[in-house]
């Protein structure tokens, strides 16, 4: 998609009805060009409605990122972060793993993703505009062996800032998804670098579904729930970016200094299969059954199998139904 197409769908982020005439006389160009530009957008996910007599129309409208608006919603926490809002890209975290040098802090946020990736060589699938799917690069002076516990942290931040804005009924799964008994709300992507006694680096990828429109739901294949639909007066999307933000400095400032496991006892509150039989799928291909228990110091899954309380640091948790 190029400039003028993302310049079209800014015009067109009010969600109403703009007619061919009108666009390409704000943008001074041909109808035509107009036509081109919006079907390239289309090819590319894009979800408009394009109807004869009427015009073009965005059906869920877009509220663009705003670097601005997500600094005054960070306040004093702004000067932890520096935003970069990425129109398209593949990945955010694959487009930060490309800038390691940059300082801790560093954020991007992108608006449209086109091969997001999750956890376990899966895909990420987002819209425009129904996601928040953004990357954060943290330096830490421990080693990678230290950072075990960290994807279950952020998902300790991610929690805090659901609570702020009332979000009902989510809750974690080991190691860090975010679920609703619906489905799942988002999840995090954690990559690591560095030295294995220090220091050490992490980009840390978080996609949170604010909205879920059929286009997108369809292509996700596992049941997905949202931030629209678990939250009275959801928070628009830079307001939650801020949020997050706000809640990662945090956590990862207590990460830094004592471990996950001064956060372990809250991530505990919000696990999903606290005690329920659950069964791991081991990357092997084997399965291992068991009670969850909760979570170790370091973030290991607790079971307790038939041998007795066993740690896990790897596997899929899944329920029988
Ligand atoms: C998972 O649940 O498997 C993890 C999903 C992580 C998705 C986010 S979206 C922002 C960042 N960029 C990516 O490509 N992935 C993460």
């Amino acid at each position: 998609m190029n400039g003028r197409a993302w310049q079209l769908l800014h015009l067109l982020s009010d969600g109403e009805f703009h007619s061919g005439e009108d666009l390409a006389r704000e943008m001074d160009v041909s109808r035509a060009t107009v036509f081109n530009d919006l079907s390239s957008a289309m090819e590319e996910g894009v979800q408009l409605q394009r109807i004869r007599g009427r015009g073009y129309r965005l059906p869920h409208g877009w509220q663009p990122l705003d670097k601005n608006d997500i600094g005054r919603f960070l306040g004093d926490s702004a000067a932890r972060f520096a935003i970069e809002v990425a129109l398209q890209i593949p990945s955010s975290n694959t487009e930060l793993l490309r800038r390691t040098g940059m300082q801790s802090g560093t954020v991007l946020a992108a608006e449209l993703q086109t091969a997001g990736r999750g956890r376990l060589g899966r895909q990420w699938h987002s819209g425009l505009g129904n996601a928040l799917t953004f990357s954060l690069i943290w330096r830490f002076d421990c080693g990678l062996n230290a950072l075990s516990g960290l994807s279950l942290a952020v998902g300790v931040a991610v929690m805090r800032a659901l609570d702020r804005f009332g979000a009902k009924d989510a809750g974690l799964k080991w190691p860090n998804d975010i679920l609703t008994r619906h489905g799942k709300l988002g999840g995090v992507l954690i990559e690591a670098q560095g030295d294995m006694y220090g220091p050490s680096l992490a980009v840390i990828g978080i996609g949170i579904n604010c909205s879920l429109p059929a286009v997108v739901t369809r292509a996700i294949d596992q049941p997905a729930d949202a931030l629209d639909r678990i939250c009275e007066n959801p928070p628009g999307r830079n307001e939650f970016l801020a949020a997050l933000l706000r809640e990662l400095a945090l956590v990862l400032d207590e990460f830094s200094r004592n471990g996950f496991a001064a956060l372990r006892g809250q991530w505990e509150e919000h696990h999903v299969h606290r005690n329920s039989r659950v069964f791991l799928s081991m990357p092997d291909g084997t399965e291992v059954g068991g009670i969850a228990r909760g979570v170790s110091d370091s973030g290991e899954l607790v079971l307790e199998t038939a041998q007795g309380l066993r740690r896990y640091n790897a596997g899929e948790v899944g329920m029988r139904s």
